[in-house]
């Protein structure tokens, strides 16, 4: 004995009205087996002829063992209750939280369930088989360590809504039916993807910005400034000790890091003594490390604000690291020099034997005084090469041992000279030390210019 679709579709206004004859087909068929086989059992006792009967009976048969869940809900319907919502959320995708461009729920899902389901399974993110094992679903399931309550409570119902809906396509024949889309969206630009993961982006703040906060901890970190707290308020605390992601978010909260027009950033501009700082100019103006923090800054703004298109728009951060010492060093008596002129000191260490070190260790630059009469800077270690792309912070004491050294003063007269092409240049003068000196301003380590001799044939 069969049981008869032809039939069965033919229930319509019998039924109750939001409950298809479809669903109620699929439903008894694919999941209330027991019903099928109660209705077939019933079937035989009351013969084939009463099939209304027996339509009514598989009905009233369902409500009563609760099937209604079952038969309520169509992908479709599923995908408009619970995943639209998500989409038109106000709070971000669980996504943003490692990933700060390039990765957004409404890249993937679309208002149309039919073509975001047939554009997943292009991409491989359903797994037809499992899915419960999707890498949709795996992608949301991502947790980081530092997750917020309100994004764990965003992940828990993307991964019940958007699995809800995911299983509920899997066995749909017609869903299954639709042809795939060709993906030729440029969306999925990996680079760009890697780009602006967060973890990434915090590494490129300790490579750029992390790195020279030594120059700055000393009033602006909470575990060293108590008495510029007191003077000054408790504003001056922005650095989170430890935690470069912290101090980044901080910056960003307190808008000391400007979105909108990131080079006149506070923490650039106080840096740089263009806004009145009280603790004046830490860096010259278009150098080194303003370069790099001015790079950084934009780059950060593009990322947080959706600017890049494609990977290509991203700039080269291919530079050398340096490493804040907390070593000051002044120039005095120079010659005529113009006040303002950017040069930079080199460190070359010099063995025991006596012989110079090919490169430098260390870094410094500056401009000279407004009288022109002095220079000054704190010195930062070159990060040896085999270091680089290392998340770790770098302790410079290790890499810049006590020591004699030879100092070599370069003159540059465009200060947007990549650091790489100033290591190459050839020095004018040259003199030695004989060790360190201690850390600290008031220790700054002073050299009057005629201690250096001119260097006359290339080395
Ligand atoms: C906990 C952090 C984290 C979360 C949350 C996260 N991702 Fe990722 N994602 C990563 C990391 C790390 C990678 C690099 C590849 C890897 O290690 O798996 C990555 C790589 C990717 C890639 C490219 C490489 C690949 O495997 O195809 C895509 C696409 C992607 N994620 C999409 C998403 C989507 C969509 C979401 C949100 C539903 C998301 N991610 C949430 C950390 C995360
Ligand atoms: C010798 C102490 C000292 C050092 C070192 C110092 N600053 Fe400051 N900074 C101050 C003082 C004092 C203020 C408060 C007055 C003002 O805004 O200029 C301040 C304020 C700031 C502010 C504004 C904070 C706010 O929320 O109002 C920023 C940003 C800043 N400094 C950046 C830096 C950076 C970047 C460095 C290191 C490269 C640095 N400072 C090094 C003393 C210092």
């Amino acid at each position: 004995m069969r049981l008869d679709m032809a039939h069965l579709r033919g229930c319509g206004p019998a039924l109750h009205k939001t409950v298809s004859c479809h669903r109620i087909k699929c439903a008894v068929l694919s999941r209330c087996l027991s019903l099928r086989e109660t209705s077939l059992i019933l079937n035989y006792y009351i013969g084939p002829r009463p099939m209304r009967i027996f339509h009514l009976l598989i009905v009233v048969v369902a409500t009563a063992l609760g099937c209604q869940s079952l038969l309520a809900e169509s992908p479709s319907e599923i995908y408009q209750r619970r995943v639209i919502p998500l989409l038109q959320s106000s709070s971000a995708s669980s996504c943003s939280e490692c990933h700060l461009q390039g990765i957004k729920l409404d890249d993937f899902l679309s208002m149309d369930p039919k073509a975001s389901f047939a554009s997943l399974r292009a991409r491989g993110w359903i797994d037809i088989d499992n899915p419960s094992d999707s890498k949709l679903l795996q992608f949301i399931a991502k947790k980081p360590e530092d997750s917020t309550d309100l994004m764990d409570q965003v992940r828990k119902s993307e991964l019940e809504g958007i699995g809800q809906w995911i299983r509920a396509s899997v066995v749909d024949p017609e869903l299954l039916d639709t042809p795939l889309p060709e993906l030729n969206d440029l969306k999925l630009d990996e680079k760009l993807i890697r780009h602006a993961r967060k973890d990434h982006v915090v590494s490129r703040f300790v490579d750029i910005v992390w790195s020279q906060l030594e120059r700055c901890a000393n009033c602006h970190s909470p575990d060293r400034n108590a008495k510029q707290v007191e003077k000054n308020g408790e504003q001056m605390s922005w650095i989170v000790p430890n935690s470069p992601s912290e101090t980044l978010q901080l910056l960003e909260d307190r808008s000391l890091i400007n979105l909108e027009n990131p080079m006149a950033s506070f923490l650039r501009t106080k840096a740089l003594g263009q806004d009145e700082h009280g603790g004046g100019i830490k860096f010259p103006l278009d150098g080194h490390t303003d370069r790099e923090w001015s790079q950084f800054l934009r780059d950060y703004a593009a990322v947080k604000s959706n600017r890049y298109d494609r990977s290509r728009d991203i700039p080269n951060f291919d530079s050398i690291r340096t490493w804040r010492t907390g070593l000051h060093l002044r120039i005095k008596e120079l010659p005529s020099l113009a006040p303002g002129q950017y040069a930079v000191i080199l460190m070359h260490r010099i063995t025991p034997e006596g012989n110079v070190e090919k490169d430098a260790t260390a870094i410094g630059e500056g401009r000279v005084s407004k009288d022109g009469s002095s220079w000054s800077t704190s010195m930062m270690l070159l990060e040896p090469s085999r270091l680089r792309h290392t998340q770790a912070s770098v302790d410079w004491k290790a890499l810049l041992p006590d020591s004699k050294y030879e100092l070599r003063w370069i003159v540059v007269d465009d200060s947007s000279t990549p650091v790489e092409r100033i290591l190459a240049m050839y020095p004018s003068m040259r003199t030695e030390i004989d060790s360190l000196w201690k850390t600290g301003h008031s220790a700054a380590k002073t050299i009057a210019y005629g201690a250096f001799k001119s260097i006359d044939t290339p080395q």
